[in-house]
């Protein structure tokens, strides 16, 4: 949801690493892209609406003079994705340039006031007060630092921002409140980024800014400010990510690598056994009722948590979606382990959340993103190893929050058994892989399709969830996923020959009155894609088309390989359309706003 880069060099042109450090970050808005570079006395400035590929073509934006500079990729909240909305944004006359992610929610009483005091705004967007504030505050004498600093003291809202003057060359001066803003530090690079994979390339020495700190980037190096203006040391942490993790390494999409990495992220989540156990040990025999708390994906995989919660351990546990969360707040104690799921560790709904629940609660955060907000602000951390995820839909880091789950939940119930079982997960997702083409197959039936049901009961049912929601996001087919015993008390209405039905129906207890359920849509002219074990006969006669999946994985860990096809599917259907599955209209992979 917007990324910012900031980058000043010993020596050399900073535009063509700005351009390369934004274009990782496309991920995070790609309604316009702008670079803002300085050389000794000027601002020059490259920016326009679009993707990054076909600003590029237009603009040439590596063509920028200047060691030290700013850019940003934009996911439009105020005002309409323009040339005139994209950032950097500028004072009146073009000596002071500020990126910004986030939202200032005091915006339009500022505007008037700088308005009233003779401002001239070119924009609709919110962020364009900084620039005009900073420049108010130069104005007064103060320096570039000492006027970010009163902005801070003037906006309210959510902000990663990065601010440049011509006045003061060679520095970026860059704060953060509730956005997030990692610092990298190279042998001759400098950097503030939204996120790791902005500077991977240049370096792994990061550090961590905490709302109120100022850092200020020179040639020099790098140096942070506290909330009192006081010079502060940070701790530097090496991430052992590599550059190549956020590559497409010849995969056409970055979505499909990252469904063929499921297998390893699994692998690499379960290493984090110990760590699982340390923290039940510690919760265990303390707590008597379990929330999760998540958007999204992330909350399909806490629906399998409270399943998983409740049946192997006992404990009452619910799933609240983190924006209603805060409406439930009451209800909590310091017996409830509100646990938290995000992928990026940055979701602004899930941070209030955490905030709320830390008042009265213990907190567990599971998170992909190491040293992401989330896992600052928790009282325990389950670190996912799904390595960095670019595409917007989650795949990999879905299994991996699953397998989190499944250990903490397993260890809790002290289920040596299913332990064990998790081992050989890896394997069955390979087998899947293997089989992906006869998924592509099928999926050239969804080619021309409106709409899709996707059904499925206990532990299948937030497969199905997540089937419709990866199907709808990257395809635009609208896809529901339902109860499956669910159906006949409504949806069944919509049922007819044009609507395709995906029965998700792993062996285990229920699997007969899934198959029923199937057999209610088929008798409404359905066509029925059974997902299903191998040697399912009664499946494969009922269905239209059926993917079969080896038939160990029984109803109790189908959420970590029954999900694959359906991702596979929905990344096929969106390809065949002739989408981008990587980039979804209207969505980012980081949602910082509530
Ligand atoms: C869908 C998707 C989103 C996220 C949601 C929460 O594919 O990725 O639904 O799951 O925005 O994001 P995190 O997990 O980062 O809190």
């Amino acid at each position: 949801m917007c990324g910012i880069v900031g980058c000043v060099l010993k020596e050399g042109k900073v535009a063509p690493i700005l351009f390369d450090s934004i274009s990782k970050l496309e991920y995070r808005g790609y309604d316009s892209i702008g670079i803002a570079c300085a050389d000794e006395d000027k601002i020059n400035l490259k920016k326009d609406s679009g993707k990054i590929a076909e600003v590029d073509a237009k603009l040439d934006l590596c063509d920028l003079e200047g060691k030290y500079g700013i850019a940003h990729v934009r996911w439009a909240t105020h005002g309409d994705p323009s040339k005139i909305n994209s950032h950097p944004h500028l004072n009146g006359d073009g000596t002071i340039a500020v990126v910004h992610n986030g939202i200032i929610e005091n915006y339009l009483s500022i505007k008037e006031e700088l308005e009233g005091e003779g401002y001239q705004f070119v924009s609709d967007t919110d962020t364009e007060v900084i620039p005009h504030l900073i420049d108010k505050y130069m104005k007064t004498g103060l320096d570039l630092t000492q006027s970010v600093r009163k902005v801070i003291g003037v906006i309210e809202g959510a902000y990663a921002l990065a601010a440049i003057s011509s006045a003061e060359p060679n520095r970026i001066v860059a704060t953060r409140k509730d956005s997030p803003l990692i610092v990298g530090i190279g042998d001759s690079e400098f950097f503030v980024a939204s996120d790791y994979p902005a500077i991977l390339k240049y370096t792994n020495n990061i550090a961590f800014l905490e709302k109120g700190e100022i850092v200020i980037l020179d040639e020099d190096g790098v140096k942070f400010l506290d909330e009192n203006d006081q010079e502060m040391t940070k701790e530097i942490e090496v991430i052992e990510w590599s550059p190549e993790m956020a590559e497409k390494g010849g995969y056409d999409h970055f979505m499909i690598k990252e469904i063929n990495e499921q297998s390893t992220a699994i692998k690499n989540t379960l290493n984090e056994k110990d760590k699982v156990k340390e923290i039940v040990d510690e919760v265990k025999g303390t707590i008597n009722r379990v929330v999760f708390v998540a958007c999204g994906t992330s909350y399909h995989a806490s629906l399998t948590g409270k399943y998983l919660i409740e049946s192997l351990v006992g404990i009452p546990t619910e799933v609240l979606l983190a924006s209603e969360f805060k409406y439930s707040a009451k209800a909590l104690n310091d017996k409830t382990l509100v646990i938290f799921i995000s992928q990026s560790g940055e979701t602004a709904d899930t941070l209030k959340a955490l905030d709320v629940a830390n008042e009265t609660s213990k907190t567990l955060a599971i998170v992909n993103v190491r040293g992401s907000s989330a896992t600052r602000r928790a009282d325990y951390v389950i670190q996912t190893q799904a390595g960095p995820e670019i595409g917007v839909a989650a795949t990999k880091t879905y299994v991996s929050q699953l397998v989190a789950i499944y250990l903490f939940s397993a260890l809790l119930g002290e289920d040596h058994e299913l332990l064990k079982r998790l081992e050989k997960v890896p394997d069955y997702i390979e087998e899947v892989l293997q089989k992906r083409d006869e998924i592509k197959e099928i999926s050239k039936k969804y080619k021309r399709d409106k709409d899709a049901f996707f059904i499925g009961r206990g532990f299948s049912y937030p497969i199905a969830l997540e089937g419709a929601l990866k199907l709808k996001e990257i395809s635009y087919i609208h896809a529901e996923g339902y109860a499956a015993g669910e159906l006949k008390h409504g949806p069944i209405a919509l049922i007819d020959r044009n609507i395709p039905v995906v029965v998700v129906i792993p062996p285990g207890q229920d699997h007969k009155k899934i198959m029923s359920n199937l057999q209610e849509v088929k008798a409404r002219g359905a066509d029925v894609l059974g997902i299903g074990a191998v040697g399912d006969e009664d499946l494969i006669s009922e269905s239209d088309d059926t993917f079969l999946i080896n038939c160990d994985v029984d109803d109790i860990i189908a959420p970590l390989v029954y999900i694959v096809p359906l991702q596979l599917l929905s990344y096929h259907v969106s390809v065949i359309r002739e989408l981008d599955p990587d980039k979804p209209k209207n969505l980012a992979k980081c949602v910082t706003v509530e």
